[in-house]
């Protein structure tokens, strides 16, 4: 399995994604400041992945820490949360995973510091643990909706990368090709930061399922005339109405997906749904530098003095998405009951 991210003695290791295809090379972050860096400059990038890294960076943080007075600490602790929670804005798992850490610190903040380290350390790769086996379970459910001789067109990549392991969207497909059944991927290279050129048709490659890369302006074509069984993607948000914010690009293959009559499913894990935004308007969408869109690999691409813009995700309404795959089941229109539904359900009943 790809190593995405890596809790060490040394320090958080990471795969450097922005490298990739041409070179893997592992980033080793020995301070928190470096996790939040990595993860703002995309080194690490994916939601759960992201979660994931934030947490580390927490338990790093920590762990670096010399004695304090309970004050101090709580102080010292806040400073690395709220570090951390500035680097991307719209992935909901870095704030549900800097939740989380800063209620296991809630819960162990009267022990000993060396304690308080310990336990935050088994925090974060619980985390890490809990998200390859989060994601092993959406892949079982979700590839019941995969049928054999499959080809599927995904975007962005939603694989082992942007998790602790397997994937979400790519978790599915894996899970179908391990169940026997025989799927072709088309990855859109997702313009500008290309996750489905360098990362998406890297993984599966390495894992010996056959893709196929297209320019993201080919879809509607190919969905038009050849046989695409299938869209899924992964999301950064989902809103409690079911809204999607996912990759910029795909709700415009949610619509062609529509105008098709091809089902568009997203994988994601519960983590990802965020029952205090009401719907994909509240979504905070992040806006990145204009060089991405610019440059391609440092080299300008565009006149001089003209403007781009550069939103790095889209918002795609509940109603184009034929179903929500989770860890606990799978969800369908209309959402704020589907959703609540698996939110409330027994977890033993749910595995
Ligand atoms: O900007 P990125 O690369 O962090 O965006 C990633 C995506 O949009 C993914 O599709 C999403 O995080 C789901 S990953 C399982």
């Amino acid at each position: 399995m790809i190593r995405t991210i890596e809790w060490t003695d040394q320090g958080v290791v990471m795969i450097d994604q922005r490298l990739l295809p041409a070179q893997e090379i592992y980033q080793n972050c020995q301070t928190y400041e470096q996790v939040a860096e990595a993860i703002r400059t995309m080194v690490i990038r994916g939601a759960p992945a992201i979660g994931v890294a934030a947490a580390m960076g927490v338990a790093l943080g920590v762990r670096n820490l010399s004695a304090a007075s309970g004050q101090e600490l709580d102080a010292r602790v806040d400073a690395i949360c709220d570090a951390l929670s500035k680097t991307r804005p719209t992935a909901v798992n870095l704030f549900w995973a800097i939740e989380r850490m800063r209620r296991a610190y809630r819960a162990c903040r009267h022990l000993r510091l060396p304690e308080i380290q310990e336990a935050l350390r088994k925090e974060a790769i619980g985390i890490y643990r809990e998200d390859i086996e989060i994601n092993q379970r959406i892949g079982s459910h979700g590839q019941a909706l995969l049928p054999d001789q499959a080809t599927v067109l995904t975007h962005c990549n939603a694989g082992a990368l942007a998790t602790a392991g397997f994937g979400t969207a790519l978790g599915v497909i894996r899970a179908a090709v391990n169940a026997g059944k025989s799927i072709h991927v088309l990855a859109d290279e997702t313009r500008p930061f290309l996750q489905g050129a360098r990362l998406t048709a890297w993984e599966l490659m390495k894992d010996r399922i056959p893709v196929t890369l297209i320019t993201d302006n080919m879809a509607g074509h190919i969905m038009k005339t050849d046989r695409v069984q299938a869209v899924i993607v992964g999301a950064d948000r989902i809103a409690a109405n079911g809204d999607v914010a996912n990759k910029i690009g795909t709700y415009s293959v949610a619509i062609l997906a529509r105008a098709h009559g091809i089902p568009f499913y997203v994988a994601a894990p519960m983590s990802t749904i965020d029952f205090g935004t009401p719907s994909g308007e509240a979504i905070p969408i992040e806006e990145r530098n204009m060089s991405e869109v610019l440059e391609l690999q440092g080299r300008r691409i565009a006149p001089d003095s003209v403007e781009a813009r550069n939103p790095a995700f889209d918002v795609t309404p509940a109603e184009y998405v034929s179903a929500i795959i989770t860890e606990r089941g799978i969800a369908r229109f209309p959402y704020s009951a589907s959703l609540r539904a698996l939110a409330e359900m027994n977890v033993e009943t749910a595995q």
